[in-house]
């Protein structure tokens, strides 16, 4: 009961929804200086996860409402969260997402119906028929809720193991109702929101290989039989283990040839500087070379709520500051406002900035090299300056490549013939020093540019 009420009250709120969207389209033609009002320019959306629990951090707020045109519940919308116990649905998380989505005109995609991580307890132990009736249940719990509301569902996430078999993964669906469960998932999808595009989500498929073969030749049979199934999503979570393939777009296209929509629904790749925004370039440029390549997705706002935040792999740093990948992506889907432009909204003061990190070169009894190296934002800077505090006992006997002046035993370094830096590009200075008795190392502290 409580559900069908919710269901109206959605409804009910739908013209406001487009209200929102017009606004955000009036907006996006002025001009093309954020992520989501550039891609809109290239007939694309751009989106990110988002994670309730931050909704109410202002700064992420203000960058999530500026930046991005689509939302995907990083976990709100999972099988665990919103069907703890069988036949009771909790809706309250991913609410508050869609909410929040649809205030600011943005566009939600629906993630996950059927996947084998993320499930509770109660799944697992289900007997054959029992499971298809709780999988089909759920389907129709979740996707009668937003009916109308989600433009994209990732309807089957995952299905296929990594490695050279092209078999499918062991999961209670897999394991219970063999390769049917597939077909059978996107059917009751279909009848449950024939408004939303159906998508089949996996990992490790953003190349040729075994794996991506195994999902072609499944999307080919479902299109040749008629299982209704509208878009591939390639999840692009690269690193150095997992680079960016050279494959990539080449994939997609075949993908897109079969009759369906592609997206890119997880992207985030770890790494720093340019060689990051690099990586992220090739990506932008191969789904803006696919014409049915209809959006891409970010998977999180900021590098501290990142699920591998040790890899750095997002468009802003933890403070929200734009990082080169930023103005990388913003470049390469033909935005202005970028790296340079005064009128980039998204930047702290002039938007100038720059990082600062300490590294010891060589050591010996008395003494040590230390070196400092300073990097550029996504802008470019025309100077530079950091602080480096010594341990009380020591003493600088030279530096090069920097300019220095002491207040005690802080010494603060600006350029001598190095200040200018193009975005993401790095210089540094060094020192000796005496260590008289002490070993410990110098601290760095913030760095500033203009
Ligand atoms: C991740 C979330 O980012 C984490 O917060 C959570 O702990 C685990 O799941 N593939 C997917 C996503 O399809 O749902 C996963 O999200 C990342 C890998």
């Amino acid at each position: 009961m409580s559900m069908i009420v919710r269901r109206l009250s959605r409804a009910a709120t739908a013209g406001l929804v487009a209200a929102a969207a017009l606004t955000a389209a009036a907006h996006s033609a002025e001009a093309a200086d954020t992520l989501g009002s550039a891609a809109a320019g290239q007939g694309r959306y751009f989106g990110t996860a988002v994670a309730a629990s931050h909704l109410g951090e202002s700064d992420y707020a203000a960058t999530l409402d500026r930046e991005f045109s689509s939302v995907t519940p990083e976990n709100e919308m999972k099988w665990d969260a919103t069907e703890p116990s069988r036949g009771s649905f909790t809706f309250t998380s991913a609410d508050r997402i869609v909410d929040h989505a649809q205030s600011q005109g943005m566009d939600v995609r629906g993630h996950t119906l059927v996947w084998h991580s993320q499930l509770p307890s109660w799944v697992s132990p289900l007997g054959a028929q029992d499971l298809r009736t709780a999988m089909n249940a759920h389907i129709n719990g979740l996707m009668g809720h937003y009916k109308g509301e989600i433009h994209s569902w990732d309807v089957v996430n995952e299905a296929f193991q990594d490695g050279g078999s092209g078999a499918r993964r062991s999961s209670p669906f897999q394991d219970k109702l063999g390769d049917g469960f597939i077909e059978e998932a996107f059917r009751t999808a279909r009848a449950a929101d024939p408004a939303a595009k159906l998508c089949y989500n996996d990992y490790n498929t953003d190349g040729v290989n075994a794996k991506s073969n195994a999902v072609y030749d499944m999307v080919k049979d479902f299109k040749s039989r008629g299982v209704p199934i509208d878009c591939v999503g390639f999840q692009s979570h690269f690193n150095s283990n997992s680079p960016v393939p050279s494959d990539y777009r080449h994939n997609l296209q075949r993908f897109a040839d079969l009759g369906v929509d592609v997206q890119i629904t997880e992207l985030d790749i770890e790494g720093s500087g340019s060689a990051q925004a690099a990586d992220y370039t090739k990506v932008v440029e191969a789904c803006l070379s696919v014409s049915r390549c209809t959006g891409m997705t970010v998977w999180g706002v900021t590098d501290k709520y990142s699920w591998r935040s040790g890899g750095t792999p997002l468009l802003f740093d933890g403070d929200y500051n734009e990082k080169p990948a930023y103005g990388a992506v913003l470049s390469a889907l033909g935005g202005s406002g970028g790296p340079g432009d005064p009128g980039d909204p998204g930047d702290p003061g002039d938007g100038a900035s720059c990082t600062a990190t300490y590294t010891r070169t060589a050591d010996w009894s008395s003494g040590y090299n230390g070196q400092v190296t300073i990097t550029a934002g996504a802008e470019p800077i025309s100077s530079w300056t950091a602080t480096v505090t010594l341990p009380a006992q020591q003493s600088v006997s030279s530096l090069w490549n920097g300019t220095p002046t002491w207040s005690g035993n802080v010494m603060t370094v600006r350029p001598s013939w190095n200040g200018t830096l193009a975005a993401g590009a790095s210089t540094s200075f060094g020192f000796t020093a005496a260590k008289n008795g002490s070993d410990a190392a110098p601290t760095v502290g913030t760095c500033t540019a203009s």
